[in-house]
């Protein structure tokens, strides 16, 4: 582990937590493909998150347990001393269209779940927060929501830096693309903060053969019927929505509906020995970088791929954690 003056850690609580890409990000101390990826120097001192089905595989992976609440029940003041704030807050559709002057959707249920962390932030005023998004968000609400979610993280007490990184040029089998924003109370950390680098080059980048399930290819489940690849070829002329995935390539993104597949959606599929196959809930997990000593199988299939497909991946919340850690931690 990173020693940061001594041997302290920095405590860490996680809201909207999942089954914990972020925190086993952050804790680090995991194997992927052929790497470690060290410990760092966080703890998690406390996990939230309302879906049941993904706190119960939190829960089988980490000795810390997610309390499974809404985070709208979270009163601040109640929440533990911390040093960063975790939050890959719900993607939302904020409401500011058509109001003059504009603001973010106070009214919208899902709009509200974004201030939550800023009322966290205000009251307990941790060191750092990083919060985790779609893309979408830079655009949403042609372009006005972004700015406004930066302010008022800002009017919380922090210094902002965001980046758009997309997973597969940072080790990670899957051309996932998600804004993370970084907040530092402390101007010299913000200062010194720099985002990890991405690797450029084609050729460092991993190919999603290396995270395919070779039992998988044998179990006749994954597969899908001729009476669906019959549906998909009756539209496909017109529609050309077959996503078979190239294994010499990063995976297009995995999305948190896989268990409803279909050949005529966009999410990505396989072609194995000329049949068309979807990704098991392991695949889905080894794409999405976590380990594969990670527990999945405490929940119905349907429950994992949601988990996992919501997910950020472990891998880049690694390298994030790492750059704050060399960057603002290591004197
Ligand atoms: C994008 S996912 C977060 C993924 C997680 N950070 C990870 O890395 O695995 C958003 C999470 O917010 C949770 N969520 C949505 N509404 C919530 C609420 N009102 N209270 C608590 N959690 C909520 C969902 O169950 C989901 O797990």
């Amino acid at each position: 582990m990173a020693q940061i003056n001594g041997n302290s850690t920095l405590k860490v609580v996680s809201l909207f937590c999942g089954c914990g890409g972020m925190d086993l990000g952050i804790q680090g101390n995991f194997k992927y493909l052929e790497n470690h990826y060290e410990a760092l120097p966080f703890e998690i001192v406390y996990a939230a998150d309302n879906d049941a089905y993904a706190a119960k595989i939190y829960n089988d992976n980490f000795s810390h347990k997610c309390e499974v609440k809404d985070v709208r029940d979270i009163v601040p003041s109640e929440v533990p001393d911390h040093d960063i704030l975790l939050g890959g807050f719900p993607c939302q559709s904020f409401s500011i269209i058509a109001q003059n002057p504009p603001r973010l959707g106070y009214k919208d249920d899902r709009g509200k779940l974004f201030f939550e962390m800023v009322k966290v932030l205000k009251e307990k005023q941790p060191r750092f927060f990083i919060g985790e998004n779609v893309k979408g968000l830079l655009s949403a609400n042609k372009g006005q929501a972004f700015p406004m979610i930066i302010k008022e993280f800002e009017k919380a007490g922090y210094y902002i830096h965001f980046k758009l990184l997309n997973a597969s040029e940072f080790g990670i089998p899957q051309k996932r693309e998600r804004v993370f924003i970084v907040g530092f109370r402390d101007f010299d950390d913000y200062f010194n903060f720099k985002f990890p680098q991405p690797y450029t080059l084609t050729k460092n980048k991993i190919a999603l053969r290396h995270v395919i399930d070779k039992e998988a290819d044998k179990d006749e489940k994954w597969f899908f019927s001729q009476r669906a690849v019959e549906g998909m070829l009756r539209v496909r002329e017109k529609m050309n929505k077959g996503r078979v995935q190239d294994i010499d390539q990063p995976c297009n993104t995995i999305s948190s509906h896989l268990a409803k597949v279909s050949l005529n959606g966009t999410d990505p599929v396989l072609m194995v020995n000329e049949r068309y196959r979807r990704f098991s809930p392991r695949e889905a997990s080894n794409i999405q970088s976590f380990p594969r000593s990670f527990k999945l199988d405490s929940v119905s299939e349907n429950r994992q791929y949601r988990a996992i497909g919501n997910a950020v991946p472990p891998v880049l919340m690694w390298k994030v954690a790492n750059s704050l850690t060399n960057s603002c931690l290591i004197p």
